[in-house]
Order: structure tokens, then C-alpha cells, then sequence
């Protein structure tokens, strides 16, 4: 799971962007899918699943705790369940490689049970932290033993019956609201979140798709979530929308990049999801939505997005927890847009695979964009559209979205007769949520010739 050798790589400047592309699978929607089939009586089948190291590091601790998981020649997983309550203790330690979302998912379902886990990670997961699931799933009787800090790796020993609690999210995480709600899955009477700003919903709508009881009611207090446990979970067939998440690097490479045109297909327009077009819209990006459909109980759309001047807007904080993954390249957008953008409020983008502030006002600052970083977010003033300098290695911190989003930064750099627009120190990390990224840009870079 863990890499090793870093794999440097040298990005070249890009002509126009052209041609269709489809991205793979939602990453959120991926984990969910193994582990609620995982939990189901009888044999679940998935579709368009994200193929990345993140989802492979859940499937292989659900199989080590019992479900039997399966990739058919076909591209459809196939998940036998164990049914909820009837996870099995794991022999080895669960190695949750670069993934929090593995992490701490799998601890809710771990807490409700009555087995005990080890969860360990790569250096990039071992820094995050747990204590913000430790809590409530302490309170609802687990017992945790962690590295200093709340950190992994971490013993949890799960308790069964649990007890239910009322939990208001102290930061707004999905995955925190989703540890809570999946240790209510096994969980005699009702287990309520109350989620004061919202987060991607994903979990409520599949699990209500898997027959659980699932409310969710307006409150002054915010959102509250409530889950019937000793659910009984009847298997699904699952189709996976494509990752708003992964399209975000094609969106701003085609918006940076003058003359491109594309389409990306099937992209997940989940509203908890799509801060980042509407944020790119106000900037004055041309994203256009074709076909729009459901797919998986989400609504989906194929994105035509041709190049555009942007213009620095004020990110409204608001939006922060709907593109919560997308400042990093949001960040690069700016840096090329005319005038100041500034992104605050995100302070959560300091505990994420990497302080994803500190690491691109580093980033961008070696190719020449002029960022300040403050405490919770940057402000940059852009280039109007015009080229950055480029040159130099940018450190990706085993972070997946620091990798990318100076990939698609090297798009419009200036070209130069000798050398790269930039180096990635390692550019591995991007295997963690999208495999096919650099394929898929060169791609659209062959359409264009
Ligand atoms: C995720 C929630 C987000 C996001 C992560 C995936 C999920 O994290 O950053 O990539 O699948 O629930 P937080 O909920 O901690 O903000």
C-alpha cells in the first residue's frame, strides 16, 4: 500500500485540451459502496467502483473481517455480507495505507462489534487526526488505545451491544457524522448526529437505499440525522457516479488552458459535492451541464468546459465543506485568474493527507504565483491568464490533490527551451483516488493534435 520509492516526474507545459473523457468512479461513494454491501444479508454487485488505493485499502480490511469481495473480469464487484453485527475479528492489523476515509468509517463499524482492531497507516495518515471519531465512538462505549495526539496507529475495541447516543459534530466531517451513524447500524434504539453545517450526504442516501431507517429533519440546531439500529441491510445493485472530485483537476485544466474544449463525462453533481463549479462559475468559468440524469441515487451530468478568463472573486466560506477537496486546485484556477482571490474558512484543509495550505502556497510559490498563506486559507493574486514562470520541484507530501493540482498548474506555465514547467518530487500518491489522471490528460492532449 505504502510507496516506497517516490516516482518523480517532470510536467510539461500543454497545448489546447480537447476530446471526451470519462472519470472514474466517487471515492466517498466507493467505500461506502464495499462496506454497506459488506454489511448486507446476501450478495451485493457494484459498478463504475473507484479502483484506487483508498477504496482497495477498504476492500481488503471488510475481507479481513469477513465479506467476501470480488472483482469480476467484467470490471462489477461482487460482495458477499456478513449482515450487520457479524463482522469477524481480523487476524492482522488493518493497514488503512493513505486513506482516512478507510480509517475512519472502518472504526465505526468497528466500535458496534464486538471484536478488536489495530488500524495502522502510511506516514501522511499516521500524522491526522482521530480523535475526532475517538469521541463519540468512546462515548458510545469503545475503547481506543492511540499514538500520542489521537493519532494511528490505534487498537479499538469495539463493544456490542453499543450504546446510542446524541452527537453534535464539533467540525463539519462527513466522516466523523458517518463513523457515528455506521456504529449505530449495530446499535440497539436510535443513534442521532446533529450536523450544524452540512457534509456530503452520501452515507444517508445509500443507507436508506439499503433498506436502513434513515431520518433527517431540519432543526435550529442544524441537520439531525437519525439512524434505527440492528438494521438489517438487503443487498443492492450499485452503479457509482463518476468523482466531482477527480473531474475538478479536468475542469481547471481546461479552463486554464486558452483554446481548450471538453467534455467530462458522468460527472456526481451531488449539491454537498459541488461547491467547486459553482465557485469557478463566479469566477467566470464556462461549465456547461449536458444530459443531466441520476445514476446511483445521485444526480449526475457530463461537464462541457472550455477555456476562460477567470476573474479573483471572495470564495464564500460557505461553500467550504461542498469542495472541501477541491482548494487545492482551486488555488491553481486563481492563480491564474486576474486579480485577488481570497479562500478562507477552510481551516480544515490543514488536517488532510497534508496541510494542503502550507503545501500548495509552497507549491505555487516555486512557479512563481504570488500567494499569501494565512491561518485558515490563502489569498493569491493571479496572473491574468497569463503563463507562470514555472521551474523548480514541487514536494506532493504523499497528498494525492497536492500531486495533481500542480500537474494541472504545469498545464499553463511558460514553456521554456530547456526543462520541465515543474517536477512532482513524487507523483505516486495520485494511485491513492486516480489512477488513470496523467493517462486521461494526455488523453485530451492527443485529441487536440
Ligand atoms: C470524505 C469526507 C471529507 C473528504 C474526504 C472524503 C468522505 O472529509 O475530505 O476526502 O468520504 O466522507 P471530512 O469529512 O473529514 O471533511
Amino acid at each position: 500500500m505504502a510507496h516506497p520509492t517516490p516516482a518523480p516526474l517532470e510536467i510539461q507545459p500543454s497545448g489546447p485540451l480537447t476530446g471526451r473523457v470519462r472519470v472514474p468512479g466517487d471515492k466517498s461513494i466507493s467505500h461506502r459502496s464495499l462496506m454497506f454491501s459488506a454489511l448486507a444479508v446476501g450478495t451485493s454487485r457494484v459498478t463504475g467502483l473507484l479502483e484506487g488505493e483508498d477504496v482497495l485499502a477498504t476492500a481488503a480490511a471488510l475481507r479481513a473481517m469477513g465479506a467476501s469481495i470480488v472483482r469480476g473480469d467484467d470490471g462489477v464487484w461482487t460482495i458477499d455480507g456478513v449482515g450487520v453485527g457479524g463482522l469477524l475479528q481480523p487476524a492482522n492489523a488493518l493497514d488503512m495505507g493513505n486513506s482516512g476515509t478507510s480509517t475512519r468509517l472502518l472504526m465505526g463499524l468497528v466500535a458496534s462489534h464486538p471484536i478488536i482492531a489495530t488500524f495502522i497507516g502510511d506516514a501522511s495518515l499516521s500524522k491526522r487526526p482521530m480523535g475526532r471519531v475517538i469521541t463519540p465512538l468512546s462515548q458510545m462505549g469503545a475503547e481506543f488505545t492511540s499514538s500520542p495526539g489521537g493519532r494511528l496507529p490505534l487498537m479499538l475495541r469495539g463493544i456490542c451491544p453499543a450504546i446510542p447516543i446524541t452527537y453534535t459534530l464539533p467540525v463539519a466531517s462527513a466522516q466523523v457524522k458517518s463513523a457515528v451513524l455506521l456504529a449505530g447500524l449495530n446499535t440497539p434504539g436510535i443513534t442521532r448526529v446533529i450536523e450544524p453545517v452540512a457534509t456530503r450526504d452520501h452515507s444517508e442516501r445509500m443507507l436508506r437505499g439499503f433498506g436502513a431507517k434513515v431520518t433527517v429533519e431540519p432543526s435550529p440546531q442544524g441537520r439531525i440525522i437519525a439512524i434505527t439500529g440492528e438494521a438489517e441491510l438487503l443487498p443492492q445493485e450499485i452503479v457509482v457516479p463518476g468523482d466531482p472530485s477527480s473531474a475538478a483537476f479536468l475542469v481547471v485544466a481546461a479552463t486554464i488552458v486558452p483554446g481548450s474544449d471538453i467534455v467530462v463525462e458522468n460527472v456526481g453533481l451531488n449539491p454537498t459535492r459541488a461547491g467547486l463549479f459553482t465557485a469557478l462559475r463566479m469566477m467566470g468559468a464556462s461549465i456547461e451541464e449536458l444530459d443531466r440524469r441520476e445514476v446511483g441515487g445521485e444526480p449526475v451530468a457530463d461537464l462541457r468546459v472550455r477555456h476562460a478568463a477567470l476573474t479573483g472573486i471572495e470564495i464564500p466560506p460557505d461553500l467550504a465543506p461542498s469542495m472541501i477537496d477541491e482548494y487545492p486546485v482551486l488555488f491553481v484556477a486563481a492563480a491564474y485568474a486576474s486579480g485577488r482571490t481570497i479562500a478562507r474558512g477552510a481551516d480544515e484543509l490543514r488536517v488532510k493527507e497534508s496541510d494542503r495550505i502550507a503545501a500548495m502556497a509552497a507549491a505555487l510559490g516555486v512557479i512563481g504565483a504570488r500567494v499569501e498563506e494565512v491561518e485558515d486559507g490563502m489569498i493569491i493574486d493571479g496572473s491574468g491568464g497569463d503563463p507562470l514562470p514555472g521551474g523548480g520541484t514541487v514536494a506532493t507530501l504523499l497528498d494525492h490533490r497536492i500531486a495533481m493540482s500542480m500537474a494541472v498548474a504545469a498545464l499553463h506555465c511558460r514553456k521554456t527551451n530547456a526543462g520541465a514547467a515543474l517536477t512532482l518530487d513524487d507523483a505516486s500518491p495520485v494511485a491513492t483516488s486516480y489512477p488513470a489522471f496523467f493517462s486521461q490528460i494526455r488523453q485530451l492532449q492527443g485529441d487536440a493534435r
